[in-house]
């Protein structure tokens, strides 16, 4: 069998080249706009999650998703102090132990953060 001519091999990976130019890599999700939690029983006040405030100090979304939260509001079940001073949800950060850049998240125990995430 003979070879393809060569500006039969041009045209072809012409037509690559501007496939992949052309044609987006796998879609992001966008990033979801704040969003208030639900108040449980003696909530101080409501907590708002703001995507937009994480971003520059988490870098990538796999820093929360899927170990930590599932990519769908309401699918994670509900944040309680208890969990979250084990270490789970906002706690897996909010320790004051776990370094960000040159940051320490705030502790979610620690009585001068309750304000910083409960709002009257
Ligand atoms: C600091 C933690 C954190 C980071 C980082 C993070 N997310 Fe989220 N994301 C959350 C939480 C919390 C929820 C709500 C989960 C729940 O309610 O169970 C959520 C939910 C979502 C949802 C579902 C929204 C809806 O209306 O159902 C999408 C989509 C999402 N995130 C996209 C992203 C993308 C894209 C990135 C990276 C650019 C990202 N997230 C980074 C914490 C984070
Ligand atoms: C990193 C953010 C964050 C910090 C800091 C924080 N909380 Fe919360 N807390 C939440 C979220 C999210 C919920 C779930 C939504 C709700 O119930 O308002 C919650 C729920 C609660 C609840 C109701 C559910 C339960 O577990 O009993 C109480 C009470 C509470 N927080 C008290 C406090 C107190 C007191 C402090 C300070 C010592 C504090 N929180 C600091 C995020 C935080
Ligand atoms: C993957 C790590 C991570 C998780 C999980 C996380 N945070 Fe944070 N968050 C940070 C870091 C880092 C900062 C910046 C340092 C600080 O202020 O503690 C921050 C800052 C904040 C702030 C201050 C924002 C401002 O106004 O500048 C609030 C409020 C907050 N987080 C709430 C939450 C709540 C509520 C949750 C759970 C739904 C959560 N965070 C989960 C890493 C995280």
């Amino acid at each position: 069998m003979r070879l393809m001519g060569s500006w039969a091999l041009a045209f072809i990976s012409g037509v690559a080249i501007w496939f992949l130019a052309v044609v987006p890599v796998a879609a992001q999700p966008k990033i979801p706009a704040d969003f208030a939690f639900d108040q449980g029983k003696d909530s101080p006040g409501q907590v708002t999650f703001s995507h937009e405030k994480h971003k520059t100090r988490v870098e990538k979304c796999t820093g929360c998703h899927t170990k930590i939260f599932k990519m769908k509001k309401g699918t994670t079940g509900p944040a309680t102090m208890a969990k979250m001073k084990a270490g789970e949800q906002c706690g897996a950060c909010h320790d004051g132990k776990t370094k960000f850049g040159d940051k320490v998240a705030m502790a979610v125990g620690d009585e001068k953060s309750c304000a910083i995430c409960h709002k009257k």
